[in-house]
């Protein structure tokens, strides 16, 4: 109402090695705080010095956090304890961060020159989500498989913690229909530990539109083609995932994995997209685009990137992580 108040600039830092719908839920905290969100992101080997080898490289972390929808800037090799100087450089007026306590090596508190400052606010941890439970359920996924048991429970069924709830969807949706005349593009799978593989796709796939619809394989449909104990988030969580990307307009909760007339006239689709990687073939050996490709509605986008959930375990496995 006619005011010049200059925009709330907000502060945010962290290490954000496997991104996950936790890391993105502060962001989206911090950014209702104020008007802009800049993000800094720390060095690999800023990292290794106070708390060991991160799973993901700084390019791969960096472009991850690039990709969340309330962030409007990334400063790249932030350093890990938070100063004055840093906010004043980025013109942020105060540094957000979640309710748990961080610290350097030396067990200094990374916050305490900005909280002594009075420019420290605090957003409640998101519960039941965080690497040190993604890591172990990707142990405990590996363990059942080498043990070839038939019997092993899919972590899907039992691990998380998390609770999720129709609040949490919306806060993480634009409530966007799509505008009249708009391309609609749509894409399915898995989705699974979303990593840069699947923001590297769906840059792509939403560059052949306007609205980038993703439609997510329910958990018993990802275990019959990925097998073993996948999927290692549940669709619920894999929901919030891909909310959480700044080229997804909406998100099927449980979509269909033949590509059918229904779907194709409900939600209006003009191509469906799926990327480099092997299709597999339904239960009953059909190809789930038959129908697009049938119709000329269907293409290929190389992603160029080769990350894959199955990649990211392997990862785990090889640094040995601790959990
Ligand atoms: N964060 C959160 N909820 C989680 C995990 C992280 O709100 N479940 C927040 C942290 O409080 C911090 C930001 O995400 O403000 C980035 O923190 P980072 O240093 O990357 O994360 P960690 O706390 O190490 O996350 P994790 O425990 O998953 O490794
Ligand atoms: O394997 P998943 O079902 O999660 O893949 C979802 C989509 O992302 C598929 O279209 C797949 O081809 C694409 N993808 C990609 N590049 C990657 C990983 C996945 O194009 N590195």
């Amino acid at each position: 109402s006619g005011g010049h108040k200059s925009p709330i600039r907000v502060w945010c830092d962290g290490c954000y090695d496997m991104v996950h719908f936790g890391h993105a839920n502060s962001l989206r905290q911090a950014k209702a705080l104020g008007d802009y969100l800049v993000v800094g992101v720390h060095t690999d080997a800023e990292i290794m010095k106070h708390k060991g080898p991160p799973v993901f490289t700084e390019q791969e972390r960096y472009k991850m956090v690039r990709g969340i929808k309330w962030v409007d800037e990334v400063v790249e090799g932030a350093p890990y304890v938070t100063t004055l100087e840093t906010l004043d450089k980025y013109n942020c007026d105060f540094c957000v961060h979640g309710d748990d306590i961080t610290m350097t090596a030396e067990g200094v508190d990374t916050y305490h020159l900005v909280k002594s400052a009075g420019r420290y606010r605090e957003v409640k941890r998101t519960q039941g989500v965080s690497t040190t439970d993604l890591v172990g359920r990707m142990l405990l996924l590996t363990r059942n498989h080498f043990r070839q048991d038939s019997t092993a429970r899919s972590p899907y069924t039992s691990c998380s913690q998390f609770f999720p709830t129709t609040q949490k969807i919306i806060q993480f949706s634009d409530g966007k229909s799509p505008e009249k005349g708009d391309r609609i593009v749509y894409v399915a799978g898995a989705f699974d530990l979303f990593h840069v593989g699947h923001l590297d796709f769906l840059e792509k796939a939403k560059q052949q539109g306007d609205y980038l619809i993703v439609g997510l394989h329910t958990d018993p449909v990802v275990n019959n083609y990925k097998g073993s104990n996948f999927p290692i988030m549940n669709l619920h969580e894999r929901v919030l995932s891909v909310l959480a990307c700044k080229y997804v307009s909406e998100v099927v909760i449980g979509a269909p994995y033949q590509i059918t007339e229904d779907v194709m006239t409900h939600f209006n689709i003009d191509v469906v997209i799926h990327g480099k990687t092997v299709v597999q073939n339904d239960l009953d050996g059909s190809d789930p685009y038959a129908l697009p490709k049938r119709l000329g509605k269907f293409m290929t986008v190389d992603s160029g990137n080769d990350m894959t959930t199955e990649k990211i375990v392997e990862r785990i496995i090889r640094n040995r992580i601790e959990y």
